[in-house]
């Protein structure tokens, strides 16, 4: 039902595109009829037409990567992409928003095994990949089958080397092949390449997960015993290199057996992974006071208190990521906001700018920012000293100039001598006891004319999650690592139509920082858009419209309300939520300016 009504927005976006890019076809050439096979009466002409490479670029500056994909994939199987188009084709493949019906395996296992800028919201679409390979196998359930089946799956062990798997029927593959792994014996795995990868792969996906899954009875005592052995017994390397294996499929491993797992010569490039994966991991939630804090004891007037908020962020730091997309085009703020503002031409701010993050958390957020603007400086502050170790190092190896880290609460900073052009902060402040204030402080900080963009929670659009929260609270599941797990049971075992049951389809689901952050968080308030609307009166800040990632809301907003063409109508869009509840799905992310 799902891929129906996607093959017919595919078509749809199509025959609208080829009216747009091949302005001479008479009438639209090309349909999608089932799930995989692309029927056109004049293909070639199509391809030829669609093979000039301001084409594809248009395209896929109006985000239609999908389009663009299909029409690359189409050129190249009658010839060789250049090399500009291999580049532009791959950066489409990176970003789609759904895979359109024709096969990419080939392409994501060239992608996933040699780029460096793989990111985590590449993983559904990958995921999609390979369940439509799985269904259309017809794929046999008997243990057997399924360990040499998944064994043999490149693009399979890349995902799981490269991802938080985000789907809940991987999840249930994962589970039933570590079990059988678990099981193997050494020789069985000594005779089989393949299957140690495929266990070495399931322990990065156990690090990139936080370890959420959950580990049966039988299972732990399997593995209370394979490390006992491994801690006790005079063993050769080999016998530790594979119980280290099985334990790390399921548990973070212990300093002890990482050493000696570190200590073994001539590693594979997988093995070589999984090290600096685990010891990635072993060394942000180390000591993690790194990072200065913005302010010595004696230059505020009153450190704020450790809150649960920030003893949270600091067992949890979010979000996990490994990469960032990067952006081919980097332009100035004042470009990128005369383009969004484009019945406003006058954006009175310097080519470089000075930019504060307020709750950077562990810095995706900072390195976006500096990928996409020219900056003089950013400045990046959160209160959790993990979450800022975490992303100094990411950032120290991506090697961007002039960002500093510093360890603060935004309360703090009432006195702080500094001001900035543009702060951005997503995702903090309805963490915060009182977001109006904490609010207020971070408008202090900003030049007069500046621009903030701000994320908070939706009411409406976090409906399920706070139906999650209630249920949490009402059933009392701990909000530890234990505890989380129970919870997910209970949403799996939960009807299928149920609205708990919805959260499986939140990428936030299936990794455990983020299932904190997402419905166990110590403290989350929602917002609607008449209380944006007045938050922002209060402060004197005006509403310049939402960074919508879905381009089609807008679409549709402009189409509903034509006099608000920029889309910064409050109370338009209060009611076009009431008829559309998951716009802001994300969050209500938006742009404001000091009056
Ligand atoms: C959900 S994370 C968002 C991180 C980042 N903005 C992003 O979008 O990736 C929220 C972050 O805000 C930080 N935070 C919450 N309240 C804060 C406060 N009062 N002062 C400083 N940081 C705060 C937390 O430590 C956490 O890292």
């Amino acid at each position: 039902m799902m891929l129906f009504s996607r093959i017919q927005t595919i078509d749809l976006i199509l025959i609208k595109f080829q009216i747009l890019i091949c302005g001479n076809f008479a009438k639209p050439v090309c349909k999608f009829k089932s799930s995989d096979t692309v029927k056109s009466k004049t293909k070639e002409e199509m391809a030829s037409h669609s093979k000039t490479k301001s084409n594809y670029k248009s395209l896929m500056k109006k985000g239609f990567f999908e389009i663009a994909a299909t029409l690359l994939h189409r050129v190249k199987s009658t010839s060789q992409l250049s090399d500009e188009e291999q580049v532009l084709y791959d950066m489409c493949l990176c970003r789609l928003s759904f895979l359109p019906p024709i096969d990419l395996t080939n392409d994501y296992c060239r992608i996933l095994s040699t780029s460096q800028s793989i990111d985590q919201s590449m993983a559904p679409i990958v995921a999609e990949q390979i369940l439509r390979h799985l269904k259309s196998k017809m794929f046999n359930h008997k243990h057997s089958k399924l360990l040499e089946y998944f064994a043999g799956n490149e693009l399979f062990t890349l995902y799981l080397q490269s991802f938080f798997n985000v789907d809940i029927s991987i999840e249930h593959k994962i589970r039933e092949l570590r079990t059988t792994i678990l099981d193997l014996s050494n020789d069985v795995f000594s005779c089989n390449a393949s299957y140690y990868n495929l266990a070495v792969s399931l322990a990065i996906q156990a690090c990139h997960s936080d370890y959420i899954l959950d580990i049966s009875e039988d299972e732990l005592g399997k593995l209370a015993t394979l490390e006992h052995e491994c801690r006790e017994k005079e063993t050769d390397d080999y016998f530790e290199k594979t119980c280290f294996i099985k334990l790390a499929m399921y548990l973070p491993p212990t300093e002890n057996l990482k050493q000696k797992f570190n200590s073994i010569n001539s590693k594979t490039k997988v093995e070589r992974k999984l090290s600096q994966h685990i010891d990635e991991r072993l060394d942000y939630l180390g000591d993690a006071n790194t990072v200065p804090l913005l302010f010595s004891r004696g230059n505020i007037k009153e450190r704020a208190p450790v809150t649960e908020v920030k003893s949270q962020y600091e067992n949890y730091p979010f979000p996990r990521w490994s990469n960032v997309l990067t952006s081919k085009s980097k332009r100035t703020f004042r470009e990128h906001m005369e383009h969004r503002e484009s019945s406003n031409k006058s954006i009175s701010v310097p080519d470089n700018i000075d930019i504060l993050v307020a709750g950077c958390g562990t810095g995706k957020h900072v390195i976006s920012l500096a990928e996409r603007y020219y900056y003089s400086t950013i400045t990046a502050i959160d209160f959790s000293a993990t979450s800022l170790k975490y992303a100094r190092m990411k950032v120290d190896r991506a090697t961007y100039p002039d960002i500093e880290f510093y360890q603060a609460d935004i309360l703090e900073l009432t006195n702080w001598e500094r001001q900035f052009h543009l702060i951005e902060s997503v995702g903090v402040i309805h963490h915060t006891i009182d977001p109006i204030r904490t609010l207020k402080v971070l408008v202090d900080l900003l030049n007069q004319g500046g621009w903030m963009k701000i994320g908070v929670y939706s009411r409406l659009a976090r409906r399920y999650i706070e139906f999650a929260r209630q249920v949490i609270a009402e059933e009392n599941f701990s909000d530890d690592i234990e505890g989380m797990r129970a919870f997910r049971n209970f949403v799996l075992k939960s009807r299928e139509t149920s609205d708990l049951r919805k959260l499986i389809h939140y990428a936030d689901f299936y990794n455990t920082n983020h299932l904190k952050d997402l419905a166990f968080n110590a403290c989350e308030k929602v917002f609607d858009i008449p209380q944006l609307k007045a938050m922002l009166e209060l402060l004197g800040l005006e509403f310049r419209g939402f960074q919508l990632d879905n381009k089609r809301h807008l679409s549709k907003y402009r189409s509903i309300f034509p006099e608000d063409q920029a889309g910064i109508n409050l109370d338009n869009w209060a009611s076009f939520e009431t008829e559309n509840p998951d716009t802001f799905i994300g969050m209500y992310q938006f742009w404001c300016k000091k009056k």
